[in-house]
């Protein structure tokens, strides 16, 4: 299959891939998304079958407003529209609760896979989107191509990052087409992702609500409309073996490169010249370092990155995939990379820096 790349001229076209029950590459303004009408479960499968996704790592589903919110969840709490009013349309997410199924529903389900989706079809969420979870992740993005889609398919849109499982995010339609080429029909391109790293997922089915992963919406901006807010675990430390992360995917390692990471965090300063000191100058080591330390650390032969200067930590974020993605088409066999402090949407960047290495982390 050739895959076709698809511009602001192709809205049309697109929202007809995804009501035909087709993928397609979407840009949204964290990272690519692969998209799928989010109620035809043959279409959903599918989007398993192109990432090599696991089955039990469920699919977050991508609205128009906090309008649809009730047509898929239920006991849906205030704070959820509070938080829709402050960050919607933007780079959130929330867990809730899936609204039970009518008896008709349950028996629509069973009677056979919704393909032909009308106007007024079906309201159902098939378990395959949810891994047969009871909640469902809610995203309304802010991406106006992304929207516009939505809004011409009329369904929710089903999609996981657009990259095969295991391999970085991609944050532009090439990126996409690196891993999805050959693979799906189209891919629609919206430009560079403005935001780089996926969307903050917050878990508002518990007491208090909880952090799942860091993303675009920080931390304390969560806090300052929630109050209390609990982080989980695998946000800042490697799940022991067994143990079960609230969202399914923080449990596989993510966003990895083909060469091992090494982390280097604390003093910025303190963490260039320690790299400096270490790497083995030659072309087997690669490095990704804030602005400030590439004129120090680009003598050597490898390659050498900047993620932007210390005190930007979204144009770290916007940078982060991209450079992770330049290093495999490299032969390093060691990247150094320098992580911002967890302050602001550096926990996400962390967080992300952090998987990809494995958790293999230097202190200075
Ligand atoms: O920014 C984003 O969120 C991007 C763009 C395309 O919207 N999407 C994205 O999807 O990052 P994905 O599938 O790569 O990551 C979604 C994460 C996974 O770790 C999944 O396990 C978790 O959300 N998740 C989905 N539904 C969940 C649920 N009901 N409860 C807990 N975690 C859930
Ligand atoms: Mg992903």
């Amino acid at each position: 299959m050739k895959t076709e790349l698809l511009n602001v001229n192709h809205l049309l076209k697109a929202a007809e891939i995804i009501r035909g029950g087709d993928l397609l590459g979407i840009p949204t303004e964290t990272v690519y998304g692969l998209g799928a009408d989010g109620l035809n479960s043959i279409a959903v499968g599918a989007i398993f079958q192109a990432k090599g996704r696991p089955q039990d790592n469920p699919l977050i589903l991508h609205v128009w407003s906090a309008d649809w919110l009730a047509r898929y969840c239920e006991d849906i709490p205030e704070s959820a529209y509070q938080l829709a009013e402050q960050f919607w349309p933007g780079p959130l997410t929330m867990v809730l609760k899936c609204r039970r199924r009518t008896p008709e529903e349950l028996e629509e389900l069973k009677t056979g896979p919704i393909c032909s989706y009308t106007h007024f079809g079906p309201r159902v969420i098939p378990d395959v989107v949810t891994a047969g979870l009871d909640t469902v992740g809610m995203r309304c993005p802010a991406h106006s191509l992304c929207r516009h889609v939505i809004q011409m398919a009329q369904t929710p849109i089903a999609a996981p990052s657009g990259n095969t499982s295991g391999r970085p995010s991609p944050t532009t339609a090439q990126h996409m087409l690196e891993d999805m080429g050959g693979k799906i029909p189209a891919i629609l391109d919206g430009g560079p992702c403005t935001v780089g790293v996926e969307s903050t997922i917050i878990d508002l089915t518990c007491m208090p609500p909880r952090l799942l992963r860091p993303g675009g919406v920080t931390l304390e901006q969560l806090q300052a409309v929630l109050g209390k807010v609990a982080v989980d675990p695998a946000v800042t430390r490697q799940m022991a073996k067994g143990e079960q992360p609230r969202a399914p995917g923080m449990k596989y390692r993510h966003y990895a490169p083909k060469a091992p990471v090494v982390v280097v965090r604390g003093d910025p300063e303190r963490g260039a010249d320690y790299i400096r000191d270490h790497m083995s100058h030659t072309r087997w080591d690669g490095v990704i370092c804030f602005e400030e330390f590439f004129p120090m650390l680009a003598q050597g032969k490898g390659p050498v990155l900047s993620l932007g200067p210390v005190s930007n930590k979204g144009e770290q974020a916007r940078r982060l995939f991209d450079a992770l993605r330049s290093m495999d088409e490299t032969d390093v066999k060691r990247i150094w990379a320098q992580c911002p402090d967890d302050g602001g949407i550096g926990l996400a960047v962390a967080n992300r820096l952090n998987k990809a290495a494995g958790f293999h982390i230097i202190e200075v």
